[in-house]
């Protein structure tokens, strides 16, 4: 059924057979309860959290979409993530993993989805904004070819009162 996908996606598809996210299942999110650990996923990820609210109301934007990943079978998803198509260019409005659950192949699980919608729907790039000192989600960005175009100094607040820069990085969709 994969043969007639570009070569990249047949490879990401034989890397997701290898073991990434390996026994976790990427479904889009919807439903109330999966919006509810949304935010507590987001909640335990990020200094300023979204609640269900803000969860609820970004889903229902024109052109947002997200994906949640569970063990099959369990109730509560331990990852998420949320990113917006506008014409032929999208980005990632947050991606984030339950804190106990990183390093399983998650993250990249996510971004495996949402890169398959976006060559579904033939956007042309994809895009994000990352602190510099994420090493975790740099190693992941880097994993999926994602390239820095640009560079906001002082974008973010730190916890010491320093403040660092975020980077914005971009994924070709073609070629
Ligand atoms: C960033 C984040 C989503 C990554 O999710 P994850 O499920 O832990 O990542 P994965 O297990 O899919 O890892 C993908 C790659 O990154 C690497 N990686 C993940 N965590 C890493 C770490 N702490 N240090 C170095 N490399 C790391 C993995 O080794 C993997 O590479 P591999 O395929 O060679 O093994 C997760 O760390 C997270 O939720 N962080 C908090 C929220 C956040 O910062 N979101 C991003 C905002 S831009």
């Amino acid at each position: 059924m994969y043969w007639y996908l570009p070569w990249n996606w047949s490879l990401a598809f034989l890397e997701g057979l290898s073991g990434q996210g390996r026994g976790y299942v990427a479904t889009p999110l919807g439903d109330e309860a999966d919006l509810r650990a949304a935010a507590s996923i987001h909640a335990e990820s990020f200094a300023h959290a979204w609640d269900e609210d803000e969860f609820t109301s970004l889903l229902s934007q024109a052109g947002t979409f997200g994906f949640v990943a569970r063990r099959p079978g369990h109730p509560l998803p331990d990852g998420l993530v949320l990113a917006r198509l506008t014409v032929d260019e999208a980005e990632i409005l947050t991606v984030a993993v339950s804190r106990h659950a990183r390093n399983r192949g998650i993250g990249r699980l996510l971004m495996d989805r949402v890169l398959e919608h976006l060559h579904a729907e033939r956007a042309l790039a994809l895009f994000l904004e990352v602190d510099e000192t994420n090493q975790p989600a740099l190693a992941l960005y880097r994993k999926l070819r994602f390239e820095e175009v640009g560079r906001r100094p002082a974008y973010y607040p730190g916890p010491d009162g320093q403040r660092t820069s975020a980077l914005v990085l971009k994924r070709s969709l073609r070629g």
